[in-house]
């Protein structure tokens, strides 16, 4: 019975709401072909390799106020930090020699980085690793400014839409902020030729069936490169602090429907992931996810960019990350690749 469910959203590469309240509340034996499935289809396209980016966050100060996020402009408790272009060169460099081809420089809506600043970055990493891509993840821009970072060099972009539910989203998020205008911005990043990724919480407070069926038909439409999907897991200085952290089984579930809607997605085992369970970024890996985000960020920073409680990683140098990824990924019989990690297009 939920094989042929698995078997249909496979070849329609969609999935009605029963489908997938019947996936998503099914018990854990019978749910295994979905996982299986999903693993299928991740190697027919990637095989056993594992794209790494190495993750650079530069910067925990933040315009925004979103309701679950531990760098909120709220949070009197988050230890403010940047990082100068001298430190995020020294990050790339550092992890080039480790063998990272794409870089993610992420952060807060910080406006000390004006346009300017962000456009001389791109162009020192660009000059200085020709060979690697770089993945900008700072929010919600005007197009112009989006169109001036491609133009300066930066190949994707990462900016989860959070929920494509307009009452939900208002759940997560104060009321300056607009649905329409996040999904804006994905678009006019699709249209000026970035890679381009969106994404959500797992178990955020208020999110049903019904929204995360909004949000896969979303992401259906949207047809992007990546999505980022993980656990929301509490903070406790923000009003998210009480609520109850999203599972492991329900996210394996979801990356697994994510691969079998869009079979040649980008599809990180996240950190948030691995936070709720030791090994939750192999579950993802084998539930369908093909790359893993290793941290890049200077120890001495690594505990302040805590959008999350008990968030893992905060104490080691990025090279013991680096390598404890990849005997990770051994261990379950994938390979840590030195690769850009492009999105494959059909040929
Ligand atoms: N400012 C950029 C943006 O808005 O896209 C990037 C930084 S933001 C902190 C990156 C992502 O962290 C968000 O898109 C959100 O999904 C995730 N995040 C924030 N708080 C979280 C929490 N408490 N649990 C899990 N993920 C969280
Ligand atoms: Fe801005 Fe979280 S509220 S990064």
């Amino acid at each position: 019975m939920l094989r042929e469910v698995v078997d249909r959203i496979q070849k329609e590469q969609n999935i009605s709401r029963e489908d997938l309240a019947l996936l998503l509340t099914a018990g854990d034996e019978e749910i295994a072909c979905l996982k299986e499935k999903a693993r299928e289809v991740a190697d027919e396209v990637y095989g056993k390799q594992i794209f790494i980016r190495g993750l650079i966050e530069f910067t925990n100060y933040c315009k925004n106020d979103c309701l679950y996020c531990g760098i909120r402009r709220s949070n009197r408790c988050a230890e403010r930090y940047r990082l100068s272009e001298e430190e995020i060169l020294s990050c790339c460099e550092n992890g080039y020699a480790l063998g990272f081809r794409t870089f993610v420089l992420q952060g807060g809506e910080d406006s000390y980085f004006t346009d300017e600043k962000i456009c001389a970055l791109i162009r020192k990493i660009k000059a200085g690793y020709p060979d690697c891509a770089l993945t900008l993840s700072i929010g919600e821009k005007e197009k112009d400014s989006y169109q001036a970072y491609f133009d300066a060099g930066a190949d994707r972009y990462l900016l989860r839409h959070e929920t494509a539910d307009e009452a939900h989203y208002r759940r997560l998020h104060p009321a300056e902020m607009s649905l329409v205008h996040r999904k804006q911005c994905l678009r006019n990043l699709k249209e000026i030729g970035y890679q381009v990724g969106c994404g959500f919480m797992v178990g955020s407070p208020g999110q049903t069936v019904d929204t995360l069926y909004e949000d896969l038909q979303f992401i259906r439409k949207l047809q992007p490169h990546m999505v980022g999907i993980g656990p929301f897991i509490p903070q406790k200085d923000t009003p998210f602090g009480a609520e109850k952290v999203g599972t492991l089984e329900m996210t394996l579930r979801l990356l697994s429907i994510i691969r079998l809607l869009l079979p040649r997605v980008l599809l990180p085992a996240t950190t948030a992931l691995g936070t709720i369970h030791p090994l939750g970024r192999e579950k993802g890996i084998q539930a369908g996810a093909n790359v893993v985000m290793p941290n890049l960020s200077p120890v001495a920073v690594r505990d302040k960019y805590l959008l999350y409680d008990n968030k893992i990683c905060t104490v080691d140098e990025a090279a013991e990350c680096r390598y404890c990824m990849q005997r990770r990924m051994e261990g379950i019989g994938y390979q840590v690749v030195v690769d850009r990690g492009d999105y494959r297009e059909q040929r």
